[in-house]
């Protein structure tokens, strides 16, 4: 079998139209929906996913402020800060970009977030409400898998859908979102044993690890549906190797050449071997990526509804 591969850019596109529609009306009645990105330190990559977030903004007519504070920041720094932006009534969607520089206490900043602001759906009153299986801001990479999944009309209820990682921004929300969709649901993490043996059980198989390529055929049932939410930067020494590996990277990787961008973005599926086996499979980039965009921006058009409209 030779699996259909997910467009997640052109699921992506469809939500933000809806979006765009939803701001409109929104706009109409008085309410424009802001979002605050706040970035602490230097970190390359979280600089392009903030500012590709306030792109989003400012393409969906959403109004955006981007905080950008130096690494120097303390704890109490930021805790003010958050607290301003609680109190401002134009915000409604408050966003932390994680990892924060290590001596911020991380759990203290998601706690101080508005629960009603919370668009990234990380503050224990959110995540123990989605547990509940009740109304709240959800964490938006899962909700953007089930998104994926409805509009692909792939279905959950009464399947098998066996989720890899558990952690609390990814895996455990998706499984607790697999769950109300009457998903039978396992959770495997890096203690499992036997995890090809299990996975393999799969209908739906979630992969949100952080080790490129890891899963292979021997992971996949034939016919599953393989979401594939690792992004991984591969470059140096090992490139040849993923390569060799996986040769569905090599003309992202000519093509990155040819931009002198000497890596390749690689999912935790090793999607050479794997699109042999499964009926559906989100690629990487451009699968699951484009989604978790779109539906911070929902969740902040969602945020503003409730506080304001
Ligand atoms: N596309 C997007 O928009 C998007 C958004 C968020 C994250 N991501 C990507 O998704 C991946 C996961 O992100 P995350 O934040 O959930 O990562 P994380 O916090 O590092 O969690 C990784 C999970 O994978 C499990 N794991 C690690 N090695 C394993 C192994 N050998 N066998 C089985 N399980 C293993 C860990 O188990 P333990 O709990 O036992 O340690 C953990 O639960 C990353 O590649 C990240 O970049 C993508």
């Amino acid at each position: 079998m030779k699996a259909r591969i997910i467009d997640g850019v052109k699921i992506g596109r469809q939500i933000r139209e809806e979006i765009r529609t939803e701001v409109e009306a929104l706009k109409q009645s008085g309410v424009v929906p802001g979002l605050a990105a706040v970035l602490v330190g230097n970190n390359p990559a979280s600089h392009v996913y903030v500012r590709s977030k306030i792109k989003a903004c400012e393409d969906l007519g959403i109004y955006s402020e981007y905080i950008h504070l130096g690494q120097e920041t303390t704890t109490p720094e930021l805790l003010q800060k958050i607290d301003a932006l609680n109190r401002k009534d134009e915000i409604d969607g408050i966003l932390v970009q994680l990892p924060l520089p290590k001596p911020i206490d991380e759990q203290a900043i998601l706690l101080s977030v508005d629960p009603a602001k919370d668009v990234d759906g990380l503050h224990p009153m959110n995540a123990g409400n989605l547990a509940l299986g009740r109304d709240s801001l959800r964490p938006c990479t899962p909700s953007g898998v089930i998104e994926m999944l409805r509009r692909e009309n792939i279905p959950m209820k009464g399947n098998h859908a066996v989720v890899i990682g558990r952690s609390n921004l990814v895996g455990k929300p998706l499984a607790f979102l697999l769950l109300q969709e009457h998903a039978t649901v396992t959770i495997c993490h890096s203690r499992t044993q036997n995890l090809s043996e299990v996975a393999a059980q799969a209908d739906i198989l979630v992969a949100a690890i952080g080790k490129p390529a890891m899963v292979t055929a021997e992971f996949v049932k034939q016919g599953a549906v393989v979401i594939d939410v690792g992004v991984n930067k591969i470059e140096g020494d090992v490139l040849s190797k993923f390569l060799e590996r996986d040769p569905s990277l090599r003309p992202q990787y000519q093509k990155n050449q040819a931009e002198n961008k000497n890596y390749v973005l690689c999912g935790d599926v090793n999607f050479s071997s794997v699109s042999e086996l499964a009926s559906a499979i989100t690629p990487v980039p451009k699968g699951v990526g484009p989604l978790t965009i779109a539906m911070l921006m929902k969740n902040t058009v969602q945020a503003a509804r409730m506080r304001r409209a």
